[in-house]
């Protein structure tokens, strides 16, 4: 083949990859019908990765594989919006929202006009410009006339194409504005890994969404789970008619627009709308402030215009935030399962958004000194998105006489031992490995499902089961066999429940090395963080006579982590628990030491079909263990094709290609299980 032929064909390749990429994209984020699994599109992503590095010269602007670029910015800069960015007035009340639609109704001359209902969403503004179908730029809303270019940002998030899908001359340059934001199970992950992690966290996912459009390294942008909602498309022709029709434009150029905007012919269905949505909100996935109302024909919003700096066709119609006031009856301290100390608002009951709240978060002691909250004081409770209500204020002119400014106690409420607050951290921290709080706190930990995977072992027994004595540590777990006749005689418990247990139990001593690294509850070892330790030190052997320095080496391990994990091996209580985990059989290594070839180290599967004695997670777990890696599309060069039953197209591609074929039991020979 001459070699143009060679490179024309791997264009085609990247091109068809690009193409299939966007599309699942597309699926995925537009129309939330995925097609394929999360292992599949990142099979591709990964064959296209390796394609673009073997040929620089095929790579391009908009390739999907290209969304994390640019070096991290010192500072934004400016632009400036060609059409300002307006806000909206603002309305709470049904009285307020009746004078705008006499207003509008008067302003058009009692022509006849109608409104679209959007959900007000709780986010960031951006402006979003394409150029001949490309994302050119990105930016904040700033000011409403000049915001910051956050372009390398913005392209990380992969609800926002890099190219427009439409091919149409009309809209290939057109400025889309919408709203990027975070959603409330996502911004909990991320908190909770961040707390794992010892960083701050934040208060709420606006807050989140807001902080992490403003960092200045884009690698550190993609890792966080941001998404966008368009609701705005300006084209340089204008060729559509009204705001309805341009949201349905944007959905065909590739834009996810929101699924719950409604058109209204009436005011009254517009206060319908506010209403049920009021009611509603709890069930989306992320926060929303209230409705926008606006008007549908764009010749009548353009008629109507704006003043100051909002416009006259619109209005937002938000909801009363959930706020209530309260007495804060005390702190309590809570303590987590690494020591770490929360503190927690007592509260007189009060009924706040269905639900009645007798307890809240305070986050740390800075917050409580920031707003100067005190025990005695009436204070404001808000329920956002989140379940967890939180104290955000206290009514100054109700604080009664003789309260204290809040002091954090030294001692552990537990276990009565000093606490500590580890310089530049927001925590305290018991540190009793010892203390009965945290002693359940671990078990619960390395039995959950991320973990152990123990199913069966929950809060509930831990709690009996320590109280019981069974449970002093989590080595204790794999003794629990030898205690079966006196579990059987517990309250509750049957036959079943505790021979289910037990073959949980026994079940988890198969997990791999980096999930029992991750159940040992290690200060900032998050999964991520294990998984890395795991693979490069191989062995708890190795890892637990690894040096600080050697610790610190590691790529992605900083030096928080480093010595968190050197001083939890010093420790000799430790060291035990882990020669007992080892004594009950579980897996302390890499499944293949470094440097060992396998029959699989290099090889490159494909998987099609399903497997009877396995998921496909752990198919490619298994893999990956053995130094293979699993793609999604059959190529050339693709070593083994694994085919279960139902095999799907891969399968006759296999064939045509002439690339080995294993049947689930060749598969497993080849595993050697
Ligand atoms: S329209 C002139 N639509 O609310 C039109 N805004 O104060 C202005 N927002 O800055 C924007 N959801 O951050 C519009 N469906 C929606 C929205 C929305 C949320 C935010 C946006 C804007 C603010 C308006």
């Amino acid at each position: 083949m001459a070699p143009e032929t060679a490179v024309g064909s791997v264009r085609k390749r990247i091109e068809a990859l690009r193409k299939k990429i966007q599309e699942h994209d597309y699926r995925y984020y537009v129309l939330a019908q995925p097609s394929i699994s999360d292992e599949e599109y990142d099979g591709m992503m990964r064959d296209l990765i390796a394609l673009e590095r073997e040929h620089p010269e095929l790579r391009t602007q908009d390739s999907p594989s290209e969304r994390v670029g640019g070096q991290p910015t010192k500072e934004f800069p400016s632009v400036t919006h060609a059409v300002p960015m307006l806000s909206l007035a603002n309305t709470y009340d049904e009285e307020e929202v009746r004078d705008f639609d006499r207003r509008v109704q008067s302003l058009l001359k009692n022509e006849p006009y109608r409104y679209v209902c959007e959900l007000k969403v709780d986010g960031i503004a951006v402006s979003l410009l394409y150029a001949r179908g490309l994302l050119v730029r990105g930016a904040t809303r700033g000011d409403g006339t000049q915001g910051d270019e956050i372009t390398n940002n913005l392209r990380t998030i992969r609800s926002i194409p890099l190219r427009l899908r439409e091919h149409n001359a009309n809209v290939q340059n057109v400025e889309v504005r919408g709203e990027v934001y975070m959603t409330r199970e996502d911004f909990r992950r991320m908190n909770e890994e961040r707390e794992l992690e010892g960083e701050k966290t934040f208060v709420n996912p606006r807050n989140s969404a807001a902080g992490t459009l403003k960092l200045q390294d884009p690698k550190v942008v993609a890792q966080r789970p941001l998404n966008f909602v368009a609701y705005s498309l300006r084209a340089e022709k204008r060729v559509l008619r009204s705001h309805s029709e341009n949201l349905e434009r944007l959905r065909t150029l590739g834009f996810p627009v929101s699924q719950q905007t409604r058109v209204c012919e009436s005011l009254e269905s517009v206060i319908a709308y506010w209403k049920e949505w009021e009611q509603r909100r709890e069930k989306l996935a992320y926060d929303i402030d209230g409705i926008v109302v606006k008007v549908d024909s764009l010749l009548q919003q353009e008629r109507l215009g704006s003043i100051a700096k909002s416009p006259r066709w619109a209005i937002a119609f938000k909801f009363a935030a959930r706020k209530a006031q309260t007495v804060l009856s005390g702190i309590r301290l809570q303590v987590g399962r690494v020591g770490t100390i929360t503190p927690v608002a007592d509260l007189q009951p009060v009924f706040l958004g269905g639900t009645t709240v007798s307890r809240a978060t305070l986050h740390n002691e800075d917050y409580i000194r920031e707003l100067d909250i005190r025990v005695g004081d009436t204070v404001i409770v808000e329920k956002g998105g989140d379940v967890i209500p939180k104290v955000s204020g206290v009514v100054a002119e109700k604080r009664p006489s003789g309260t204290r400014r809040f002091a954090m106690p030294h001692e552990c409420p537990e276990c009565g031992l000093r606490l500590l607050r580890p310089e530049g951290e927001a925590n305290y921290y018991c540190e009793n490995s010892e203390c009965p709080a945290q002693v359940k706190g671990r078990i619960e930990h390395f039995a959950h499902r991320g973990a152990m995977d123990i199913e069966g072992l929950g809060e509930a027994i831990i709690e009996q089961l320590t109280s019981l004595g069974y449970l002093k540590r989590f080595a204790d777990v794999y003794d629990l066999h030898r205690h079966q006749t006196e579990l059987l005689n517990l309250e509750r418990w049957g036959e079943k429940s505790v021979q289910n247990l037990l073959d949980a139990i026994e079940e988890s001593k198969r997990k791999p090395f980096a999930r029992v690294l991750f159940a040992l509850g290690i200060r900032h070892v998050g999964a991520g963080v294990a998984q890395t330790v795991a693979t490069h030190f191989r062995s708890m052997d190795g890892l637990m006579d690894a040096s600080l320095e050697e610790l610190e080496a590691v790529q992605g391990i900083g030096p928080r982590i480093a010595e968190s994990i050197f001083h939890f091996f010093r420790d000799k209580n430790n060291r035990k628990l882990v020669e007992r985990l080892r004594e009950a059989g579980l897996t302390l290594q890499e499944r293949v030491s470094a440097g060992t070839a396998t029959a699989l180290t290099g090889k490159r599967f494909v998987l099609t079909g399903s497997l009877s004695s396995m998921t496909r997670d752990e198919a490619k777990e298994k893999i990956t263990e053995r130094g293979g890696t699993v793609g999604n599309s059959v190529s050339r060069s693709t070593d083994f094709v694994v085919a279960g039953e139902e095999p799907g197209s891969k399968y006759d591609k296999a064939k045509q290609l002439g690339i080995k074929i294993l049947t689930e039991k060749e598969f497993r020979k080849l595993l050697s299980l």
